[in-house]
């Protein structure tokens, strides 16, 4: 039987392997994307998504997340919220609402309180840190305040062929409050059914949200294309589109796994993801983009492994 996880970037792969651990003994394919998401949010070292995140210019931490379930359709969301230990976890109980399943702000963060959910400081002493050195940078050398927009994306098939997809994100660092990326919106940050297969994004936000990518790439698979050649037609062509007509297009990178376990990445930035499904264990993989609408991927290596390791927890003067 078919099962598997996709996940942007390598700081998903310790849940990968969890989730992939849970799905071979028949776990749902809902419980493997919250593990998945989870073992990112609560690892302080990265950056851009939960515990560890990084905070809008004002210095508060607020985190978009979504989960959507392939069979019903069932989907839930929150965007800017604050200081909940896991804001997947929200997005799941809210995806089982028949209204208010998307809520925003202080609204999100009051119904995870209200609904139980782990309450928890999330701005770490080391994003504080990065926080106000980029103030002062700013100012001292004119830079652009924005950078970062590292979402965890997942996708998951379990052995009952039910698909899952969701994110987690802290979204632009420096974002102006309220700011939302696309991490939360269905059919730009995620999407699936589990019929076909499900897709995530990774990215600028603001330019992911201009073509739904992730909804496209499900579009595509339906039509009968691999999770590969959806990826490579649909993201490069909008690459191409938006460069055109908007003059520039943002780094983004999505991924996607079909009913199948089969899976495929496509990105115009180098792009890390793990996968893993019933007939190989989870690896870590390097993506780039090729010629002709086309993608590189190759293991990544154990010296990339080392630097990333050492830049991630290198001491913040
Ligand atoms: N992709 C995450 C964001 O732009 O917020």
């Amino acid at each position: 039987m078919n099962y598997g996880t996709i996940a942007t970037w390598r700081m998903a792969h310790d849940g990968v392997i969890k989730a992939n651990e849970l799905l071979q003994n028949s776990g749902s394919s809902d419980d493997a994307l919250e593990i998945t998401v989870k073992s990112v949010e609560d690892y302080p070292f990265y950056k851009s998504v939960g515990f560890g995140g990084l905070p809008n210019a004002k210095g508060i931490l607020e985190m978009d997340a979504a989960f959507m379930n392939g069979d019903t359709f069932q989907l839930g969301a929150v965007a800017g919220i604050t200081d909940i230990k896991n804001p997947i976890s929200v997005a799941r109980k809210l995806s089982h609402e028949k209204f208010n399943s998307f809520l925003v702000g202080q609204g999100a963060t009051d119904y995870a309180i209200e609904e139980g959910f782990e309450e928890k400081e999330m701005l770490t002493e080391r994003a504080r840190k990065i926080w106000s050195n980029r103030l002062d940078d700013i100012k001292k050398h004119n830079l652009s305040a924005y950078d970062g927009h590292d979402t965890v994306g997942v996708v998951t098939l379990d052995k009952q062929g039910s698909m899952t997809a969701g994110t987690s994100s802290s979204g632009l660092f420096m974002k102006r409050p309220g700011r939302v990326g696309d991490s939360p919106l269905s059919g730009s940050g995620f999407y699936v059914d589990s019929e076909i297969g499900g897709a995530s994004a990774t990215g600028l936000g603001e330019d992911l949200m201009k073509g739904c990518l992730a909804y496209e790439i499900v579009r595509k698979m339906k039509e009968g294309l691999s999770p590969q050649e959806a990826c490579d037609q649909t993201l490069y062509s909008f690459h191409d589109l938006l460069t055109k007509r908007y003059g520039k297009a943002g780094a983004f990178s999505l991924i996607a796994m079909n009913n199948r376990g089969q899976w495929g990445v496509a990105t115009n930035v180098e792009f890390t993801f793990s996968v893993g499904n019933q007939e190989k264990e989870p690896a870590i993989f390097i993506a780039n983009m090729g010629n002709n609408h086309s993608t590189i991927i190759e293991p990544i290596s154990q010296e990339w492994l080392d630097a990333y390791e050492k830049r991630i927890k290198a001491p913040i003067k």
